[in-house]
């Protein structure tokens, strides 16, 4: 493979070096090189620096014009649910006119709608449509992402929906607690049935697994029952938690050392702090609280209190039907009063923190995988600062053009 010379940035903006994942003062420490360069070989970046420091470079290099442009990490999407069909047009019309989530949950709507046209999918248009997905995560600048099953709830669709994600490029995580099926009596008798048939195949092809702690899903005792054989089968456990209710999420995370607990839209003061002084990282979705147009988590508060937080779509066709991470952090300076450098920090080096990769990715520096994206931008900033704009000029995964427009 050829090197790949981007040259003549405006600028190349990266978070700061520092032991993953990035907290308090230095989650919103951000270096920016003007009139920039990034050199890729093998994969991987060999060099950033400034223009006037770049020397002749000897052998083969492809060019890229980065004339007006910024490179900023590719960003890392830490939260999605891709494995789907279907879509939830009718349920998004009737919450317009007024119906709730839980209210449509509850009656057999929402997850399950979803459920049942995932089930009608054979294995080759399930992978389509997460192939379809992924393409559209690649467009807003997304070059590695975590995909959960969840819409299957049973042995055939959840192994395809993780197959699919993996086949796509993405890390899979088994969220065989999302929902429970119509077939199965209760929580406590789907659970059954699901570590014992699923849970073997599933922890083979999946990187972590995850839980819809809720009222009207999973409780807190069943998700530990859930969650505990999980990490028995070697997996990285997640949680959905404190989305509507406040239900035991935070604690759970920390006595069972979960990597993530995700949404906290719900979390107060105790849950805060509990969560700051532990190594779990606080998922926070603003796009799926705007979807609903539920409250906004506490970000500022958990960033000031020291704990770790990523930002993610969590796109699904029911809460937020989105892939775009530069609409995400936008949300999260306009909604959670983050700073731009916060936001970029946690939808990069802290997204890959949670999915195991921060060694590999999420910065701007010589060793790690030369995904970029090049935004259509005189300053860095206006990946949160161009509200649904059309940003994200060119992506470069592994050192090549992945996407130009
Ligand atoms: O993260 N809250 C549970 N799961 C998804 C939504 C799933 C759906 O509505 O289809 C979420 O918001
Ligand atoms: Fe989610």
């Amino acid at each position: 493979m050829a090197r790949l010379l981007v040259r003549d940035l405006a600028q190349a903006a990266t978070p700061v070096a520092g032991r993953a994942p990035l907290r308090g003062r230095a989650l919103g420490e951000v270096e920016v090189l003007e009139h920039a360069y990034v050199l890729c070989s093998g994969g991987e970046i060999e060099a950033v620096g400034r223009m006037a420091d770049l020397g002749s470079l000897g052998g083969e290099v492809e060019e890229l014009d980065g004339r007006g442009l910024c490179a900023i990490p590719g960003l890392i999407d830490c939260h999605t649910h891709p494995a789907w069909g279907g879509d939830r047009t009718e349920e998004f019309s009737l919450r317009a006119a007024g119906a709730t989530y839980e209210e449509l949950h509850a009656a057999g709507g929402g997850i399950l709608s979803t459920v049942r046209a995932t089930r009608a999918l054979d294995d080759e248009a399930l992978a389509e449509r997460v192939a379809l997905h992924a393409s559209w995560m690649l467009r807003d600048g997304t070059t590695t992402w975590e995909g959960k099953s969840g819409y299957g709830l049973d042995r055939d669709t959840e192994l395809a929906s993780l197959g699919a994600v993996r086949a796509a490029g993405g890390s899979p995580t088994w969220l065989g607690a999302h929902a429970v099926p119509p077939e199965r009596r209760d929580a406590d008798d789907y659970l059954d049935y699901a570590l014992a048939e699923v849970l073997p195949a599933a922890a083979r092809l999946a990187d972590a697994a995850d839980v819809f702690l809720e009222r009207g899903a999973f409780d807190a005792e069943q998700a530990r029952r859930y969650l505990g054989a999980c990490r028995q089968a070697g997996l990285v456990l997640r949680l959905h938690g404190d989305q509507f209710t406040e239900s035991g999420a935070i604690p759970l995370a920390v006595s069972l050392g979960a990597r993530s607990v995700d949404h906290l839209e719900a979390s107060r003061a105790a849950g805060i702090a509990e969560l700051a002084a532990s190594d779990v990282v606080g998922v926070l979705l603003p796009a799926s609280a705007l979807f609903l147009g539920r409250p906004m988590p506490p970000a500022r508060a958990l960033v000031d209190a020291g704990a770790a937080i990523a930002l993610a779509t969590d796109f699904n066709p029911g809460s937020a039907f989105t892939t775009s991470l530069p609409l995400v952090c936008s949300l999260a300076c306009t909604q959670l009063k983050l700073s731009p450098a916060e936001a970029l920090a946690a939808t990069t080096v802290n997204a890959a923190h949670v999915l195991g990769a921060a060694g590999r990715a999420g910065r701007l520096a010589p060793g790690l995988a030369a995904d970029l994206v090049l935004l259509d931008a005189p300053d860095w900033r206006h990946l949160a600062y161009h509200l649904a704009g059309d940003i994200v000029a060119a992506v470069v995964k592994g050192g090549s053009v992945a996407y130009h427009r």
